[in-house]
């Protein structure tokens, strides 16, 4: 953890986190929230600790993302619930990667959970709440003017790219890294980085000897033991390593 940062005017509250000015315009201060939403907002409820689970998953991971060549937004974590981080204008087009087919795709396409994908799959939705994020192509993204062609060949091979980090990082600690959601947001310099967080709540983690369900779909299925699997991916993801 670092010094601590002056906090600035609240810039953006989320479902999950607060996004807060710094006394350095290119700054902001990320506070981790315990709220939980599900299914657009329908199913509200808090889970206990999780914001501080999701900051130290999330600064776990993210240098090491950093060192394998993906550049994102994190500088420092700060304290329990709080980091530090390039502030950057969010490209509304969420990114999705799949490896193993579950949850939406599953239900659009008719296609069992669990199936195992031939290779990833990137997925483009629209990042809009009322509209409850639809999915979209990259000729709509580029049409709307939410990214450039260019971008979006930036931000699939930057996906693809934390994909082949993470798929082996996680296995490791035997978590099958099912599916998970990217934002990626453009600097003052015009440079994509990947922001937000990754985190129980945005991606798929299956215990890979139990086949357990150790993410946010705990809390959208009503499976129970919320707190005590988010604990269990923060357990593993600092786990040493043989
Ligand atoms: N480095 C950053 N600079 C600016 N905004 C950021 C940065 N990282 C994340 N954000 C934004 O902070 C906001 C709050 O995060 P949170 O996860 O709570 O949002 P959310 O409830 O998922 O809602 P939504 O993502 O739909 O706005 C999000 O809009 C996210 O895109
Ligand atoms: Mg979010």
């Amino acid at each position: 953890m670092s010094a601590p940062v002056e906090r600035g005017e609240l810039r953006y509250e989320g479902k999950a986190k607060r996004v807060y000015a710094t006394p350095d315009p290119q700054q902001y201060v990320v506070e981790y929230k315990d709220d939980a939403t599900a299914f657009n907002g329908q199913k509200r409820d808090q889970i206990l600790g999780k914001g501080s689970v999701n900051n130290a998953i999330t600064s776990a991971l993210y240098p090491h993302l950093e060192r394998a060549g993906v550049p994102t937004h994190f500088i420092a974590q700060l304290s329990e619930r709080e980091q530090l981080v390039r502030a950057v204008e969010i490209i509304p087009v969420e990114v999705v990667v799949r490896n193993v087919a579950a949850g939406s795709f599953s239900k659009r396409l008719g296609i069992t959970e669990g199936t195992l994908l031939a290779r990833p799959i990137v997925e483009y939705y629209y990042k809009s709440d009322v509209l409850g994020d639809p999915l979209i192509n990259t000729d709509t993204a580029i049409s709307m003017g939410w990214a450039t062609d260019e971008d979006l060949s930036t931000i699939k091979a930057l996906a693809l790219k934390v994909n082949a980090f993470l798929t082996p990082y996680f296995l490791a600690r035997d978590i099958r890294l099912i599916d998970f959601k990217l934002e990626f947001g453009k600097t003052h310099d015009g440079q994509i980085v990947l922001a937000d967080e990754i985190s129980p709540d945005t991606c798929r983690f299956w215990d890979a000897v139990s086949g357990e369900r150790l993410d946010k779909d705990r809390f959208r299925r009503d499976l129970g033991n919320v707190e005590g699997a988010y604990q269990e991916m923060l357990a593993r993801v600092t786990r040493e390593q043989a």
